[in-house]
């Protein structure tokens, strides 16, 4: 089938107590271990594109590649979705492009400011049949080439999203209730613990409304543990418990946003290939047990955080 909105992808995993996963893709491996767990699980999936991957790779491989996806898996539904776009330009050139979603990102402007960006991106985006996400609250942690201090994020405040979804008429909202970006969200020694009153209270301003979540990698202890055994230095990297994922994953929490976890199932594997194999050089060789670590780590997202198994 062709690329999909998330419409109906969030319609469903709303009303059946589940989440999407939306996972960062930068390459073709990434691609084909993500889609390849998702058509083998019958999971909806939403490729997400950041402006950093349009810059590393080219919005024409990243598009051109997530199609290719939809051909070797005809009964998957795929949403294409920009991650984080920085302003209305890159919305619209990605709207133009043939993504099916876009997120517009001005979080990190005053709330008036946020609501005119988005508002915007929302008029361009609904003439084109393509959907829009929004974000309220400003997480911590590294996107693209923007770095928020923890002490300079912010929840989400309820209070506020009412107003927001009805002026801007977005089509689903980004809330901060404690998740962060990368491979370092909480501190060694303190209780992850993400903010649930704040996710209960935004949810009972906006019945009905999909709720999304960022920075939401669990940062397996495995993978850190391979990147430290084979040469690597990531020492206190902490994710967000995966049981409080599927907690959320069970509220108006519809889609959920993974690409650390993808990053350090793939850096682990190579490097342990390499540190096991010193005389390969072929890419082949070493990116192949990658994207079946991918894979694998996909399944186990759908299956036991998302709970989108079976749902496509
Ligand atoms: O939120 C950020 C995503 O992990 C994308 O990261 O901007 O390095 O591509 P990136
Ligand atoms: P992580 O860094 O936790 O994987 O978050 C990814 C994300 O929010 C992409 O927008
Ligand atoms: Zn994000």
């Amino acid at each position: 089938m062709p690329l999909v909105t998330t419409t109906e992808m969030f319609k469903k995993a709303y009303e059946g107590g589940y989440a999407i996963g939306a996972f960062n893709v930068n390459n073709m491996e990434i691609v084909q271990g993500i889609t390849e767990a998702c058509a083998e699980e019958k999971a909806p999936v939403i490729l997400q594109v950041s402006k950093g991957a349009r810059a590393y790779a080219n919005h024409n491989y990243l598009v051109k590649l997530v199609e290719a996806a939809t051909i070797c898996y005809p009964e998957l539904p795929v949403a294409l979705h920009l991650d984080h776009g920085p302003d209305f330009e890159t919305c619209k050139s990605c709207i133009d492009g043939g993504f099916t979603s876009v997120m517009i990102d001005a979080s990190s402007k005053p709330f008036e400011e946020n609501i005119e960006i988005t508002k915007k991106v929302v008029e361009y985006a609904h003439e084109h049949g393509v959907v829009v996400e929004a974000e309220l609250g400003t997480l911590a942690g590294v996107e693209d080439d923007v770095q928020v201090a923890a002490e300079d994020s912010s929840y989400t405040h309820p209070e506020q999203v009412e107003e927001f979804v009805s002026r801007t008429g977005c089509d689903s909202l980004a809330i901060a209730i404690g998740t962060s970006h990368g491979a370092y969200k909480f501190k060694p020694g303190t209780k992850p613990q993400l903010r649930f009153d704040v996710l209960h209270e935004c949810e009972k301003r906006i019945p009905g409304f999909p709720i999304v979540l960022h920075g939401s990698s669990s940062v397996p202890q495995e993978y850190v543990e391979m990147v430290n055994t084979y040469g690597g230095a990531m020492p206190g990297a902490i994710g967000v418990p995966e049981d409080q994922l599927r907690e959320a994953a069970r509220s108006a929490v519809c889609k959920i946003n993974i690409d650390s976890d993808l990053r350090l199932a793939m850096t682990g594997t190579i490097r342990k290939f390499f540190a096991e194999h010193p005389d390969k050089f072929d890419p082949r060789e070493y990116l192949k047990p990658a994207r079946a670590n991918i894979k694998e780590l996909v399944r186990h997202k759908l299956i036991d955080v998302l709970g989108c198994n079976g749902k496509a």
